[in-house]
C-alpha cells in the first residue's frame, strides 16, 4: 500500500484535503496510509527548540540537523525504503512524470518552516529536494498536500473511469500526451446565449475525438508555447 509519513510543526493541518473527496475516500477504503510525526518531539531540551539562530547572521532561524535526524530516523524505522523528500524552492520542479514515479515508493515528507533546514542534515540525508513551483510558501505543509494529492489520484482503483486520466492535461501516454486538456461542455445545451458545440451532440466518437485533441493543440499552443514545442518535438 501506498504510504506517507509527513514531519512538520503543524501535524493539524493534515489530512486536511487529503481527508475529502477522492483523496478521503481512498484514504477511508486503506488504498494509502498517511501518517504525521510532530518534529518537536523529537527535540532534546526541556524547551523542545526546533530552530535556532542563522551562524553568519541574518534573518529568520534554521531548522536544527540534529532534531530533524531524529525525526528522519524515525519515520524510516517505520518505512525502511521510503523516499525522503524536502519540499523547497530549490529543488526539481514538480511534474505529473514525477508523481507517477512516485507512487512505486513510500514516502517520508520533511515541511520545512522559517528560513529552512541547516544544509548538514541535507548533505547527511540526500532527501529528494521538490519545489511546486517559481514561488515561495511559507512551509512545506501545502506542497506536501499537492503532491500527495496528484499522487493518490493516480493509485489503482482511486480514480473511476481510467480513460478520464489518459486525456487530461500533463498525461503521459496516449494521443493527449503533452497537451492541456480540451474544453468540457454538460446540460443544458443552451445557456447564457451559448451554444454546446454541436459535434459533441452528434454522437460521432470519431468525430468528437478529433475536435476534442484539435480544441486540446489550439489551447496548448495560444496558452503554453512552452509545452507546445516540446510537443512537437
Ligand atoms: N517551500 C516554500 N516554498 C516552496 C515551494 N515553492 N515548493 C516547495 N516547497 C516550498
Amino acid at each position: 500500500m501506498f504510504s506517507a509519513h509527513i514531519l512538520t510543526l503543524f501535524p493539524e493541518i493534515f489530512p486536511g484535503p487529503l481527508g475529502h473527496s477522492l483523496a478521503g475516500k481512498a484514504l477511508e477504503n486503506g488504498l494509502w496510509s498517511l501518517k504525521t510525526s510532530q518534529i518537536r518531539d523529537f527535540a532534546k531540551d526541556k524547551h523542545q527548540t526546533v530552530d535556532d539562530t542563522p551562524y553568519g547572521g541574518g534573518a529568520g532561524m534554521v531548522m536544527r540537523a540534529d532534531v530533524l535526524d531524529a525525526a528522519i530516523t524515525h519515520a524510516h524505522s517505520l518505512l525502511p525504503n521510503a523516499q525522503l523528500i524536502y519540499f523547497t524552492p530549490r529543488g526539481i520542479p514538480f511534474t505529473q512524470k514525477l508523481a507517477h514515479e512516485l507512487t512505486q515508493k513510500n514516502l517520508i515528507l520533511l515541511c520545512g518552516r522559517y528560513e529552512g533546514v541547516d544544509e548538514r542534515l541535507l548533505q547527511t540525508h540526500k532527501p529528494l529536494e521538490i519545489s511546486i513551483g517559481d514561488y515561495v510558501l511559507s512551509g512545506g505543509e501545502i506542497a506536501a498536500i499537492t503532491l500527495l494529492d496528484s499522487c493518490v489520484r493516480l493509485l489503482p482503483g482511486v480514480m473511476g473511469a481510467s480513460e478520464s486520466l489518459s486525456e487530461e492535461s500533463f498525461s503521459l501516454d496516449g494521443d493527449f500526451a503533452g497537451l492541456l486538456e480540451y474544453p468540457h461542455y454538460t446540460r443544458p445545451p443552451m445557456w447564457n446565449g451559448q451554444e454546446v458545440p454541436d459535434v459533441l451532440l452528434s454522437g460521432h466518437h470519431v468525430d468528437i475525438r478529433n475536435w476534442r485533441l484539435q480544441e486540446a493543440q489550439t489551447t496548448t499552443k495560444t496558452r503554453r508555447p512552452d509545452l507546445w514545442k516540446k510537443f512537437l518535438a
